[in-house]
């Protein structure tokens, strides 16, 4: 929820630099942007800053070597200028990514004047504050720090006493917070962390800090994780980092990560959200790359512990649900699914002896991120299967298991979501190996197997097929969508696709669910989908055939009751995987019927970093 970028260089491009940057974390909000620039004589902070999607703009920026931006998720205060990030508040100018819970407390004791209704600007005003109260304890000789007068600053000085009001302000912060701040003045870019992500990004002569790598890719796969309650001052090559609990200066290691540039890009397609779909020809392949030993120290976490829970959120839920079914079928264990944000009720079950597992495509996602946080102060066991290896999931976790789909760039997660549940099922045969029921491998064959009619079947013909159903359904005001056993949760998640991108209300239920109440909305031409072609389901789709409605089968073989058919390969226990692909192509293609930006849908941002 909202991208921040900073560079800090020796050319003079750092303004076109963070713009491009920006574009790239645009997934991560996208209501307003703004860029802040040192401009080439150092007291002078130029800030640009505009409501809408900054993929649309193309502008010159006055030289400079050190800039940030922000691409914002509104959260306090509406989509307004004012509102939009980069924010100056007396020396000290601002980008912040996160939630200040209690800003409102600590706002009403300036007497200052705000021009914006966020929180943020109330980090840049205590911030000011305590710079200003640290350089008068400290009888300060620098008077351009203490906002007094004319003068000289001492660079190595005014770096401790900055590093020392940040520790300050953020001892006031209730909530999470990537920050980065100018301070007149004073060289360089100062950051800290708690609870939203940050990564360095070390070039030769310049140094990058964003919330996600593809910012920096073009530049440099050279990483430092900056962890919770970090901070680091950049200027150039150079960075220095401080724990802001134990005030300790951090060495940090860098890491090589293997991304691509072109991997974050759209290539051939014309949005990231049908690469993705597209990239599933392999992606799922890599999910299951994962050594026996790694897949059995992650499901010894399940074997001695009396209670597992799996906590996400969104399309991630919709997976743990899938998991259900598969621990459920696969390993003969009952592990208890609950939306992370449902799970405060049921966190007294949660002790040394539970494991919890978290699903995440970003690893930040902050319903999630606090559920393992109070889990783990209660010495649960934790599990985290997430895209982002360097998330704080991952970090936190006790076993963690990538999903190697690479990046993932659209707001509707596709091939996470498919990549997730292969990696799931895989687990599930992992606990059956513990318990002495299968073999891993038995459950790795499966998902060769799945991987390879993916691959096969994803072509254009198939696409244009799904293209031509969806011509005839985007004009439609509501749609429906049942399915039974893993392709339940399928049909939740059909319906997630469909809504965040399409903006059709579709609702999905259990296909033995809908005679118990919402068979009462089928009307004539009302559009099913159905998923899977059992005999119960079958006989479901025929109920609502026999009411009038419109039945677009998706399943492994053609019936009678289906108005249209769209083709599945039959995979075994891991169908579930193969028949959410189809909807997914669907969803895309009811977006531009519609025409509609399906990588960016309307409120949405990719991760929700927030409550
Ligand atoms: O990063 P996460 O997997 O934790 O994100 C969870 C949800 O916010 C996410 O799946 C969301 O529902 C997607 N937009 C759905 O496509």
């Amino acid at each position: 929820m909202c991208g921040i970028f900073a560079i800090s260089g020796t050319d003079d491009q750092a303004g076109q630099k963070v713009l491009a940057g920006l574009k790239k974390l645009e997934y991560r909000g996208y209501d307003s942007w703004g860029i802040a620039l040192k401009y080439r004589e150092k007291n002078e902070v130029i800030i640009k800053k505009e409501v809408g999607k900054i993929s649309n703009i193309d502008q010159e920026f006055p030289p400079a070597q050190e800039a940030f931006g922000h691409s914002r998720w509104a959260t306090h205060g509406g989509v307004t200028k004012e509102n939009a990030h980069p924010h100056k508040f007396g020396k000290v100018t601002l980008v912040h990514n996160g939630i200040f819970e209690n800003y409102l407390e600590e706002k009403k004791l300036f007497t200052e004047k705000f021009l914006s209704e966020t929180d943020s600007e109330v980090i840049a005003a205590l911030l000011d504050k305590n710079i200003a109260e640290i350089c008068t304890q400290k009888q300060c000789i620098f008077p351009l720090l203490a906002g007094e007068g004319e003068g000289e600053v001492d660079q190595e000085f005014a770096k401790k006493i900055i590093f020392d009001a940040i520790v300050k302000t953020v001892e006031k912060i209730e909530g999470r917070f990537a920050i980065l701040v100018f301070v007149d003045g004073v060289d360089g870019i100062f950051a800290a962390r708690r609870g939203s992500p940050l990564i360095l990004g070390r070039g030769k002569n310049e140094t990058f800090i964003a919330s996600d790598i593809p910012a920096f890719l073009k530049y440099t796969n050279v990483v430092n994780y900056l962890d919770d309650d970090e901070m680091v001052w950049v200027h150039q090559g150079e960075a220095v980092y401080q724990n802001m609990k134990s005030r300790e200066i951090i060495q940090k290691r860098d890491i090589e990560v293997p991304w691509k540039e072109e991997q974050a890009e759209k290539g051939d397609f014309p949005h990231f959200m049908i690469k993705e779909i597209f990239e599933q020809k392999d992606t799922i392949a890599r999910a299951i790359n994962h050594d026996d030993e790694e897949l059995l120290k992650a499901a010894k976490l399940l074997e001695n512990c009396n209670g597992a829970y799996i906590v996400a959120c969104g399309t991630a839920h919709k997976v743990a649900m899938v998991a259900e079914y598969y621990f459920a079928r696969i390993s003969g264990r009952k592990v208890n699914v609950v939306p992370a944000s449902e799970m405060p009720d049921f966190e007294r079950f949660i002790n040394e002896k539970t494991a919890v597992i978290a699903i995440s495509q970003s690893g930040e996602t902050a319903d999630v991120m606090e559920v393992l946080e109070r889990s783990k102060k209660k010495s649960a066991k934790i599990l985290a299967l997430t895209n982002v290896e360097s998330s704080s999931m991952a970090r936190l976790a006790d076993v963690h298991l990538a999903i190697n789909a690479g990046p993932e760039k659209a707001v509707a997660s596709t091939k996470a979501a498919t990549s997730q549940m292969a990696l799931a099922f895989l687990l599930a045969y992992a606990d059956a190996e513990i318990r002495g029921i299968s073999k891993i491998n038995v459950g790795r064959e499966i998902l060769r197997s799945t991987a390879g009619i993916i691959n096969d079947n994803l072509n254009p013909r198939y696409e244009e097929h799904i293209r031509e159903i969806a011509r005839k359904l985007f004009p439609e005001e509501k749609l429906f969508i049942i399915g039974r056993g893993t392709l339940y949760p399928m049909a939740l998640e059909a319906a997630i696709k469909i809504q965040e991108v399409s903006y059709i209300p579709a609702l999905a239920f259990a296909a033995g669910e809908l005679k118990h109440g919402p068979i009462a909305l089928i009307e004539n031409g009302t559009p099913c989908i159905v998923l899977g072609s059992d005999l119960e389901t079958i006989s479901n789709a025929t109920e609502l055939k026999s009411r009038g409605a419109r039945i677009i089968g998706v399943a492994t073989k053609n019936d009678e009751v289906f108005d249209e058919w769209i083709r599945v390969a039959d995979c075994d226990g891991a169908q579930a995987i193969a028949s959410v692909i189809p909807v997914q192509i669907l969803a895309y293609h009811l977006a531009i019927f519609r025409g509609l930006d399906p990588d960016m849908p309307r409120n949405l941002a990719k991760s929700v970093t927030v409550k």
